[in-house]
C-alpha cells in the first residue's frame, strides 16, 4: 500500500477528524471550542494527559513550562556556530537533538522524568525557534520574560517588542489549531523512534526532520510564494486558471482527509478578518480572498476547498514572522501532539517492524570485481 494510505499504523484516544463532516476533535472537544474557550498551554496538557487541567494543575502546568523556557548557553552556542543561510527547520532539529545531550540516562518508563521532558520540549523549542531568527541576522538572543504569556513570549523574544494583546492570542489560537492532527507523516516517524525506547528530544527530532518536507510543513510558506508571485487582484482569475490547465495545484486548497473546508481554516479565516480589521488591510489579504472565491469556483465540485494553511501565512506575516520561520511555528505547536503520542506509545509499546513485498532477484552470484564488465 504505497504511503500506507488507509492502514491504521496505531491504536488512539488522542484526536479525530471526520472529513466529510469538517469536524476534528482533540481529546473528544471540538476544536472550535478548544479555539474560543482555551489556551495552547490547557490544550497542550489536554492532549497530553486526556483531561482538561484542574485550576491548581493548570497553574504548575504554566508555572513549569515558564520556568524552563531558558536554554543553556552551549545551546545559544551550536546556535551560533550554523550557517545563518541554513533553514531554521535544520537548526531547530539540531538544537532539540543536542537538548537531550544534557538530560542523559533518564529512563521512559519513569512518569516523573516524561513529565520534565515533556515540560523541557514545550518550553524550549519557541525560545531555540527565535534565538535562530535573531543570531542569523547577527543581533543578540533575547532571553524570555516570566511575566508574559506563552504566545506573547515567543513573539518579544522574536521582534524584541512585546505585542498587542490580540496578536498574542491570535498566535496562540494559531498554536491550538496546529497542536495535533492524527496520523500524519511526523507523527508517525516520531512513533516510530518512540517504538525504539529512545528518548524523548529524538523522538522530537525526528518528527521535526519529517515535517520539514514541502508535502506536510511547507505549504503555507509556498502560499505566501503564490500570493506574491500573483501580485495584483486582477491577475488572480488567470493565475488559477492557468494553474489548473496545466493542472498544478493551487497552494493551500485540498487536503487528503477533508473533503469539505478544513475547521482550522474556517477559524482562521475569522481571525484573519479580526487581525486586519485592527490593523488595516494589506494588498495581501485582499488577494487571499480573492483566490478562495476564484478557486471555490473552481475547485468545490472537486470537494476541494481552503485547509489550514491557506490563511496561516498571511497571519504569521502581520505578527513579523518571516516566512521560513512558519514551519518552526508550525513545530513549536505540534510538539504537543508529537509528545502525547509517544506517552501514549510508551503505555503499551510494541517496536515497529513493518514488512515489505520484495521485488528484487533471489540467488544472484558475487562476482569478483575483474570479472565485472
Ligand atoms: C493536499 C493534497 C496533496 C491532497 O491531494 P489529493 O488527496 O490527491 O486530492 P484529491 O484526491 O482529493 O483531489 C481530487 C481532485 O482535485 C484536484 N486537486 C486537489 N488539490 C488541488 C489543488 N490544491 N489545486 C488544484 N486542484 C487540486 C486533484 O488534482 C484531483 O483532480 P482530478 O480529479 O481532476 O484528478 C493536494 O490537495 C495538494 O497538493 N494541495 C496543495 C498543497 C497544500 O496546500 N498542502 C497542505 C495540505 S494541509
Amino acid at each position: 500500500m504505497p504511503g500506507l494510505a488507509g492502514v491504521p499504523a496505531a491504536r488512539s484516544r488522542i484526536s479525530d477528524v471526520d472529513g466529510q463532516g469538517g469536524v476534528l476533535e482533540y481529546r473528544g472537544i471540538r476544536i472550535e471550542e478548544l479555539a474560543s474557550k482555551s489556551t495552547f498551554l490547557e490544550t497542550a496538557f489536554l492532549l497530553l494527559f486526556s483531561r482538561l487541567p484542574a485550576h491548581l494543575e493548570l497553574e504548575r502546568f504554566t508555572a513549569d513550562i515558564t520556568r524552563h523556557r531558558r536554554i543553556k548557553f552551549k545551546i545559544i552556542d551550536l546556535i551560533k556556530c550554523l550557517p545563518e543561510t541554513g533553514h531554521p527547520m535544520d537548526a531547530l532539529q539540531a538544537a532539540v537533538a543536542a537538548l537531550g545531550m544534557f538530560y542523559p540516562g533518564r529512563s521512559v518508563r519513569d512518569p516523573e522524568n516524561n513529565y520534565w521532558s515533556a515540560v523541557r520540549l514545550i518550553a524550549k523549542l519557541p525560545t531555540i525557534v527565535a534565538a535562530f531568527a535573531r543570531i542569523r541576522h547577527g543581533d543578540d538572543h533575547v532571553p524570555p520574560r516570566d511575566e508574559l504569556s506563552f504566545s506573547e513570549n515567543f513573539l518579544y523574544m522574536l521582534t524584541e517588542r512585546v505585542p498587542d494583546r490580540l496578536v498574542a492570542d491570535i498566535l496562540d489560537v494559531c498554536l491550538i489549531l496546529h497542536a495535533e492532527h492524527t496520523m500524519n507523516a511526523s507523527t508517525f516517524c516520531g512513533l516510530v523512534t518512540a517504538s525504539t525506547l529512545a528518548d524523548p528530544y529524538t523522538v522530537v527530532a525526528s518528527a521535526i526532520g519529517a515535517l520539514k518536507g514541502p508535502l506536510h510543513g511547507g505549504a503555507n510558506e509556498e502560499v505566501m510564494a503564490m500570493l506574491r508571485e500573483i501580485g495584483t487582484v486582477e491577475r488572480v482569475r488567470p493565475y488559477v486558471y492557468a494553474k489548473l490547465e496545466k493542472k498544478e495545484p493551487i497552494m493551500g486548497f485540498g487536503h487528503r482527509v477533508y473533503k469539505v473546508k478544513d475547521p482550522r481554516a474556517v477559524i482562521l479565516q475569522q481571525l484573519t478578518r479580526k487581525l486586519f480589521a485592527q490593523y488595516g488591510k494589506s494588498p495581501l489579504y485582499e488577494l487571499v480572498e480573492e483566490v478562495e472565491r476564484v478557486g471555490l469556483e473552481l475547485l468545490a465540485h472537486k470537494k476541494v476547498y481552503p485547509n489550514v494553511d491557506f490563511y496561516s501565512g498571511i497571519v504569521y506575516e502581520q505578527m513579523g514572522i518571516p516566512s521560513d520561520m512558519f514551519t518552526p511555528v508550525f513545530a513549536m505547536a505540534r510538539v504537543a501532539g508529537w509528545l502525547a503520542h509517544w506517552l501514549e506509545q510508551l503505555q503499551e509499546n510494541k517496536l515497529y517492524r513493518p514488512d515489505q513485498i520484495y521485488e528484487g532477484e533471489h540467488g544472484r552470484r558475487y562476482l569478483p570485481l575483474d570479472q565485472r564488465g
